[in-house]
């Protein structure tokens, strides 16, 4: 049986690596989580939630415990948490002494002298392992898992649970309802005690947070701010972007965005194009153009309002909308301040219109990319292509083109700049 890990040596832990509490949430949170033996922790993003069960795991390590962090794919829990916690024993051995050297040292997988285990877990490498056993299981970014995660790491504690030492933690922001991080929080009988710190309670305590969270209100949109700050369930931010909905009947819970819109801004005589592509399922839709003509310059807002009353139509989160910034900036200022905050702007470089080209290209290719309308197929299949000297492309094709390359960008995916 392991030593009782208690507050007072998870705090001589951060003394020896010569830190401190950031503020009195963060000793609460490990006093909560030491004194429950399931816990939920939501705190706003970068105050130190993975830090502090970091301590904690390092805690539970040196007095010999076993450890399982537990992720939906390897790459996250070995990148994060894993590596924090074994660089954390890493620092403490100066200290504590040579047994703390691994003798089994992996990227997954650290076997200590003195007994102590940590492993990494995930979805994608689940299949059960003889002999592996742990007292502290912890599942960082909770609201991005599913109940799944638990089915898979939950059994190495079986021990632990008969001898009365298990203990389990949860982390992460607001999730969507169907996340682990919100269910095990509706589903009381599961027996997980949760603890939530807001900003002004964080502020409260050390004022200077105040212009930290300022600058996160104003990059991410209202409901982004609730999910990471506030660590508000997502369904209520969905809410919030369409009050008229049934939450639970009218959305898939995992469903991607369908929508994706692009806009070409037209320079002096050309005209402003804004296009509005569909995913579905493996099929990219253009359902619909909108042109405006002339007004290049956007001094009264006008060009946005009327862009804005067009892409209201359509169900679309604002981070899905791409704009070109090349010329005319003003329009996306105007869009950006008065109808979408955080919306994308992108300067449309020759590398990057070449690989969102060259995307396009490859599924028209593979006819998965549908036009329905006649008028604009033709101007799509009016496109010339000249490859110059330098080896560069050379094109001639028309805004609706250069709308379409602004809504695949949106769609960031599988094109990354
Ligand atoms: N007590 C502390 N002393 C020194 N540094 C700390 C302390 N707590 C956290 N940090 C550092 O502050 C940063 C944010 O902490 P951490 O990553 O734990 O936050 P988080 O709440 O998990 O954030 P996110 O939600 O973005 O994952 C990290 O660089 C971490 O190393
Ligand atoms: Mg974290």
């Amino acid at each position: 049986m392991i030593q009782k890990i208690n507050t007072h040596s998870v705090e001589n832990i951060l003394k020896l690596l010569d830190n401190e509490w950031l503020g009195d949430w963060q000793r609460s949170a490990v006093e909560h989580l030491l004194s429950n033996p399931k816990t939920i922790i939501q705190m706003p993003r970068q105050t130190g939630k993975t830090y502090s069960v970091a301590l904690v795991a390092s805690a539970y390590i040196l007095a010999g415990g076993s450890v399982i962090v537990g992720m939906p794919t390897l790459g996250q829990s070995k990148g994060i948490l894993f590596r924090q916690i074994a660089g954390m024993v890493e620092k403490l051995r100066g200290y504590i002494g040579s047994y703390m050297k691994p003798f089994i040292d992996t990227t997954t997988e650290k076997l200590y002298h003195n007994g102590a285990q940590l492993r990494a877990i995930s979805v994608d490498n689940s299949a059960q392992k003889e002999g592996w056993s742990a007292d502290l299981l912890i599942i960082d970014e909770a609201h991005r898992s599913e109940r799944t995660i638990l089915g898979i790491t939950e059994p190495y504690l079986t021990q632990a649970k008969l001898k009365g030492t298990a203990k389990i933690i949860l982390l992460g922001v607001g999730g969507h309802v169907r996340s682990l991080i919100e269910e095990m929080k509706q589903d009381t009988l599961t027996g997980y005690v949760p603890f939530r710190v807001t900003p002004d309670e964080i502020i409260a305590d050390v004022p200077a947070y105040e212009s930290v969270f300022e600058d996160f209100k104003r990059s991410l949109i209202p409901v982004d701010y609730e999910q990471h700050i506030l660590c508000l369930p997502v369904g209520a931010g969905t809410r919030y972007l369409f009050p008229d909905i049934q939450i639970a009947t009218d959305i898939d819970p995992n469903a991607r965005a369908v929508y994706y819109i692009g806009i070409d801004v037209g320079e002096k005589n050309d005209e402003t194009v804004v296009s509005v592509l569909r995913r579905a399922g493996e099929y990219i839709d253009l359902v619909d153009v909108y042109k405006t003509r002339g007004d290049f310059i956007d001094k009264d807002g006008g060009q946005a309002a009327r862009i804005a009353e067009f892409i209201k139509k359509y169900p679309v989160r604002h981070q899905y909308i791409t704009i070109e910034t090349n010329f005319n900036s003003m329009l996306f200022q105007s869009l950006c301040t008065s109808h979408f905050r955080g919306m994308n702007g992108i300067h449309l470089t020759y590398p990057n219109k070449k690989a969102l080209s060259d995307y396009m290209m490859t599924i028209v290719k593979k006819n998965k990319f549908r036009v329905s309308d006649s008028q604009y197929k033709r101007d799509l299949e009016s496109l010339v292509f000249n490859i110059k000297v330098n080896g560069n492309w050379e094109w001639s094709h028309s805004d609706l083109y250069s709308s379409i390359l602004m809504a695949i960008s949106a769609m960031q995916e599988p094109i990354y700049f």
